[in-house]
């Protein structure tokens, strides 16, 4: 079968979601006229207007390919993205990383204050599965209960919340390279599993049909981690929009302290292509992930 159309560019897929995703963020977080006014403004500091967005297109790019309409595709996609935003809100803490600047402004516990900052992390937590669970999202509730469950499983211990746990021990103690893999396949890879789950998810795809989509998304997780370890150390902080060289005085074993940087590049090269390789059973519905995938080595922020 010939297509008439182009497959769209990723900078258009991403584009087009990135505006889905700040209309939708914008709808739900709708500052009130009473004392939480603030707790809103913050959300809305950190969730709208930033960020690649790139688990929310890897929600709606892989729901496409299952034929989902992107109104609801589009809904489980700000899940996710709650849930990350959240968990950089956390992340930028005082008590954890302390950083003043995300996605090219001050992050939130400087914009407003610490005790807000956390409330908002939490609230967007909470978000995440009011959405998910609303009957808008999904007629069926046996798919939104599982969508519930995926997500869940992703942000709490076994996922990035206990990733997050080992990335504070990595201070402390010298992990070899299968436990750095380990920490970040959960800090960093789950949440971006569970963006495709979202996807094959709505689009009722069998869990035997999925494995090649978690093999996807396993490895292109790893690749994306790999390059924030990199840009960390070599990256542009004005591209990036955050603080960088912080691993490395933080003592943190790393890919990139492990491996060096040719070799945390090569074995990048060697995720996407083997991310790629899972996705041959596929045609020109899976070109945006294709382009994700070959993304994370190019991408500088
Ligand atoms: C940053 O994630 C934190 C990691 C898990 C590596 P992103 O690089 O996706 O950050 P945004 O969403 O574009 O700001
Ligand atoms: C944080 O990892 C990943 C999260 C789960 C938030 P980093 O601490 O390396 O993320 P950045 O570099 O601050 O974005
Ligand atoms: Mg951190
Ligand atoms: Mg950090
Ligand atoms: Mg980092």
């Amino acid at each position: 079968m010939t297509t008439t159309t182009a497959p769209p560019t990723l900078q258009d897929a991403m584009a087009h979601v990135s505006e889905e995703v700040d209309r939708l963020f914008d709808r739900f977080l709708a500052i009130p006229d009473d004392p939480r006014a603030d707790l809103y403004r913050a959300m809305r500091h950190a969730a709208i207007g930033g960020g690649k967005r790139l688990r929310p297109l890897l929600v709606m790019a892989t729901a496409r390919m299952f034929g989902v309409a992107d109104a609801c595709a589009a809904r489980a996609a700000v899940a996710v993205e709650a849930v990350h935003v959240y968990s950089l809100i956390h992340d930028d803490l005082p008590a954890m990383d302390d950083d003043d600047l995300r996605r090219g402004k001050p992050t939130v516990h400087r914009a407003f204050d610490e005790a807000t900052a956390i409330l908002a992390g939490d609230c967007l937590h909470a978000l995440a599965f009011e959405v998910l669970a609303d009957p808008a999202t999904h007629p069926d509730p046996f798919v939104r209960a599982e969508l519930v469950f995926d997500l869940a499983r992703a942000a709490g211990p076994s996922g990035m919340a206990g990733g997050q746990a080992m990335d504070l021990e990595a201070e402390k103690v010298s992990f070899d390279l299968p436990t750095v893999t380990r920490l970040q396949a959960m800090k960093t890879g789950a949440l971006i599993a569970a963006a495709v789950e979202a996807g094959a998810i709505l689009g009722r795809v069998p869990a035997e049909g999925r494995v090649h989509l978690r093999g996807f998304a396993r490895d292109v997780g790893l690749a994306f981690q790999i390059a924030d370890d990199l840009l960390d150390a070599e990256g542009d902080e004005a591209a990036v929009g955050k603080a960088l060289r912080k691993d490395e005085g933080a003592g943190k074993e790393t890919f990139l302290s492990l491996l060096g940087a040719d070799d945390a590049r090569a074995r990048s090269r060697m995720l996407v292509e083997q991310a790629l390789e899972h996705l041959k059973s596929y045609g020109a519905e899976a070109d945006v992930l294709r382009a994700i995938a070959r993304y994370t080595l190019e991408r500088d922020r």
